[in-house]
């Protein structure tokens, strides 16, 4: 079974990003815990960022046929971007949403998610637990499906 796990913009900032909201570990502490969540749960996981929304939808285009399951995080484009939405929908692998924190008890502009529509299950405002609860469930769903 293999992961994509999707950042967009400025979680490479993660650390010094408003710390308040989004904690004091890292990008690289981010990663690490993707990897070893994955890793413990037998899958093998890519990890990919970016500030640039056509290169997420490029890189989501380029897991046709390669991921079996995606995670995203598309940061701030979770609340304008339809050309994400769209192709998650386009390529229809199983997908989860992630956001470090509580998207709905934010500023008005941040509760409505595109991606979220496309997604099976959001994850939101357990920091960076939330990226290994949704490897988990991912990987539950997947093998129920
Ligand atoms: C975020 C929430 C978004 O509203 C914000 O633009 C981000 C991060 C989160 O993980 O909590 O960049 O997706």
């Amino acid at each position: 079974m293999k992961f994509l796990i999707i950042n967009g913009p400025n979680l490479n900032l993660l650390g010094q990003r408003e710390t308040g909201i989004y904690g004091k570990e890292d990008y690289a502490d981010l990663v690490r815990l993707c990897e070893e969540s994955c890793a413990e749960a037998g899958i093998e996981c890519e990890v990919f960022q970016s500030n640039h929304e056509g290169a997420i939808v490029d890189r989501i285009q380029q897991a046709l046929g390669e991921a079996d399951g995606i995670l995203i995080n598309p940061a701030a484009y979770t609340h304008t971007s339809i050309a994400i939405l769209d192709a998650l929908r386009g390529v229809g692998i199983p997908a989860v949403e992630v956001h470090i924190s509580d998207i709905d008890k934010r500023e008005p502009f941040r509760r409505h998610s595109y991606a979220g529509m496309a997604c099976i299950k959001s994850f939101m405002g357990l920091g960076l637990q939330g990226y290994r609860q949704g490897i988990l469930f991912l990987k539950e769903y997947l093998d129920a499906h």
